[in-house]
C-alpha cells in the first residue's frame, strides 16, 4: 500500500514493503545529487539512533561524539515537530508553516559566506553537505513563548564550517541571513518583523561544538517547514536564535541587529540565553511545558540554566551580568 504523494513525486511505502524502485531511484537520485553517496559507502549510514519516518529523503549520519549532544529525553513525535512551527515567512500561527510552505523552492540552494574572512563566497548546498561527516543529535529545544520539544536533528558543528573559511581576527561575531522570497513566502513583507529574518552569535558561540548547522531531522532531510534546507541549532538559547532556511553567513566586528531585537529590544536580547531566572517582561520563564506530554493534569516542567546545557557552555559568560545580557 502506498501511503503518501508528495508534490514532487516521491512515493512512499509502509515499512513492511519492499522498496519500489521509484522510490529507489528517487532517493538514488538525490543522494547522488547531495554528494552523499560516498558517504553511504563509507558506512556511516544506519548508525543514527532514531527511527525514520519515511517522509523524505534519508540523510545518513553517526551518533555525535561531541559533549552534551546526545540528550536521553524522548524525542517529540515527529507529527508535533513538523506541524507545531514558528517561522513567520509563512504565517504566525503554528500551522501555518506546514500549510504555506508548498510553493517554496529548496533546491537549487547555496549559502554566500561573507565580510571578515580569508575565504569568501558562495558554496552550493552540494558542496555545503561535504564539509564534515553527518552527525545526529537529540537537542532540548526551549521555545520563547514557554514550550519545549526534543528534537533528533542531523548536521554537524558551525565550526568546522568556519575553520574552512578562515575568518580575519577582526571578526567577532557572524551573521545568518535567511532566505526573503515574497513569491514563495506570503508572509514576508507582513508588519510582523523587519525581513530578511537575521539572527546572530557571538564568535566563541558560533565556534562551540554544539552550534549545529543543520540539514536533517528525524534522519531525514530538513521538512521545508522546519527551515530546509540548511539552519542553524542552537541548543542552550531560545528557539528564535535558530534561524531557518540560510542564505548567508557573514563575519562583522559588529554586533548584528537580530530580527526580534529590532521588533522588541526590551523583551529579546541580543544573547537569549535561556534562563529560568530572568523572565521575559510579560511572562516568566521559570517553567516550560513539553510538546506531547499535553493533558489537563500534566504538571509543567522546570526550566533548566542554558536549557540544562551548561555544563557545556557556562564558561562563555563567566563575568556577564546575564540580568543585563539577557
Ligand atoms: N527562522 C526564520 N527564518 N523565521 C522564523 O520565523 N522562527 C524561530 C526559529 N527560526 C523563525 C526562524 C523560532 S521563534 C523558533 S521557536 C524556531 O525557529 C522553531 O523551529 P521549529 O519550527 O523547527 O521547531
Amino acid at each position: 500500500m502506498l501511503i503518501k504523494t508528495l508534490e514532487d513525486g516521491f512515493v512512499h511505502p509502509v515499512p513492511s514493503e519492499i522498496t519500489p524502485a521509484q522510490v529507489y531511484q528517487n532517493r538514488r537520485q538525490w543522494l547522488q545529487q547531495a554528494g552523499m553517496l560516498g558517504l553511504a559507502a563509507a558506512g556511516l549510514e544506519a548508525q543514527a539512533q532514531t527511527v525514520r519516518p519515511g517522509e523524505l529523503p534519508p540523510l545518513p549520519a553517526k551518533v555525535s561524539g561531541v559533549a552534551g549532544a546526545m540528550a536521553t529525553d524522548t524525542p517529540t513525535p515527529y507529527r508535533d515537530a513538523t506541524t507545531y512551527n514558528n517561522f513567520y515567512e509563512f504565517g504566525t500561527d503554528k500551522l501555518d508553516p506546514v500549510r504555506n510552505v508548498k510553493n517554496f523552492v529548496t533546491s537549487p540552494w547555496s549559502v554566500e559566506i561573507e565580510g571578515l574572512v580569508k575565504k569568501p563566497g558562495r558554496i552550493n548546498l552540494e558542496d555545503l553537505l561535504k564539509v564534515s561527516a553527518m552527525e545526529e543529535r537529540i537537542y532540548r529545544m526551549r521555545c520563547v513563548e514557554g514550550w519545549s520539544m526534543v528534537m533528533p536533528w542531523v548536521g554537524y558543528s558551525l565550526s568546522e564550517l568556519i575553520k574552512r573559511v578562515e575568518p580575519l581576527g577582526s571578526a567577532k561575531f557572524v551573521e545568518f541571513v535567511t532566505l526573503a522570497d515574497p513569491k514563495t513566502m506570503p508572509y514576508v513583507g507582513s508588519r510582523v518583523l523587519s525581513w530578511p529574518y537575521v539572527e546572530g552569535l557571538r564568535m566563541d558561540e558560533a565556534m562551540h561544538p554544539l552550534t549545529l548547522l543543520t540539514f536533517g531531522l528525524y534522519g531525514e532531510v530538513l521538512p521545508k517547514q522546519n527551515g530546509a534546507p540548511v539552519r542553524l541549532n542552537v541548543p542552550w538559547k531560545y528557539g528564535f536564535k535558530n534561524a531557518k532556511s540560510i542564505v548567508k553567513i557573514r563575519f562583522t566586528d559588529k554586533q548584528p541587529a537580530t530580527a526580534w531585537n529590532k521588533a522588541a529590544a526590551n523583551e529579546y536580547g541580543f544573547y537569549s540565553n535561556v534562563n529560568p531566572n530572568v523572565d521575559h517582561p510579560r511572562w516568566s520563564q521559570a517553567t516550560e511545558r513539553r510538546i506531547g506530554e499535553d493533558g489537563l493534569l500534566t504538571k509543567k516542567r522546570k526550566t533548566l540554566m542554558f536549557n540544562g546545557y551548561e555544563a557545556q557552555v557556562g564558561q562563555l559568560y563567566a563575568g556577564m551580568d546575564l540580568t543585563k545580557n539577557f
